[in-house]
């Protein structure tokens, strides 16, 4: 099945497990997870692996359940589980999960992730808006045959990828949120203090494994994309050494403000 049937059958058996429609999709990155549970009421769930496409998580700090999720007014699907480059897995995989969500109707999705920070005004613990990627992951998932009948051309305009429309607005609402720019590497292993240097160059703010090819396939299917980066700790050669564990530490002790600035966030959309 092609990438975009598999997603359509996938988000049928959302809508079926789940109930719809929703007003967003969120996805829950490392260090995110257990958000779920502060967003607002679930309303149903269900495990990953048991939709067509989805994979059983790999990652310690990756649950993997899908839920519909009352965040204020909003009807949100929560996305715990991605699956990521480094475990194996294809551009296709890896997008998998956010096409699902744009097929079941999801007019926005909300991509969170755990990032080393390289901007010194920007702290451990700290949520930063993500503003705008770099792509150094060298894949899109766009590439391969042309999308069918029905989906725009691969060509996509990533002019304003991360919607200026929401993120005014989500500043407006919490104007002490920082943005940055995201720069998205395969992993995963953390970077060496030079490339840490070099991406600093580039205009990086942020760096992490995740995020960017999924935030182009939604861009593609004509959603909204919108994201956040928890900073887990200090770039490579920023700091001290560096370890998953510190990740996923800096993440369980920032919850009641990631939490917070979800909810900000949904309600902006
Ligand atoms: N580099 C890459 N990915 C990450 C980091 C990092 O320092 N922290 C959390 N995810």
């Amino acid at each position: 099945m092609n990438p975009y049937a598999l997603a359509e059958q996938a988000g049928r058996e959302l809508t079926d497990h789940l109930g719809g429609p929703f007003d967003a999709a969120v996805v829950l990155g490392s260090g995110w997870a257990e958000v779920a549970d502060d967003l607002g009421d679930v309303e149903a769930s269900v495990a990953a692996e048991t939709i067509t496409g989805f994979h059983p998580p790999t990652v310690l700090g990756h649950g993997g359940s899908l839920s519909a999720v009352a965040v204020g007014s909003r009807r949100v699907l929560v996305m715990a589980g991605r699956v990521h480059l480094y475990e194996g897995h294809s551009p296709a995989e890896a997008v998998h999960g956010v096409r699902s969500a744009v097929a079941a109707g999801c007019p926005t999705v909300v991509l969170t992730n755990a990032a080393g920070g390289m901007n010194p005004e920007h702290g451990v613990g700290q949520p930063v808006l993500i503003s705008d990627h770099i792509n150094l992951t060298g894949l899109s998932p766009l590439s391969g045959p042309a999308p069918p009948d029905g989906y725009a051309v691969r060509f996509t305009d990533l002019t304003d990828l991360y919607a200026e429309r929401i993120r005014t607005a989500v500043r407006r609402a919490d104007p002490t949120l920082a943005e940055g720019v995201y720069a998205g590497l395969v992993g995963p292993h953390f970077e060496t203090p030079a490339e840490i240097a070099m991406l600093r160059g580039m205009g990086a703010d942020l760096v992490g494994m995740s995020t960017v090819l999924e935030a182009i396939a939604v861009r593609h299917m004509g959603a909204e994309v919108a994201g956040v980066s928890l900073v887990t700790n200090a770039a490579a050669g920023m700091g001290g050494a560096l370890d998953h564990q510190e990740v996923l530490d800096a993440g369980q002790a920032a919850q009641g403000r990631v939490a917070e600035v979800l909810r900000t966030l949904v309600a902006s959309l």
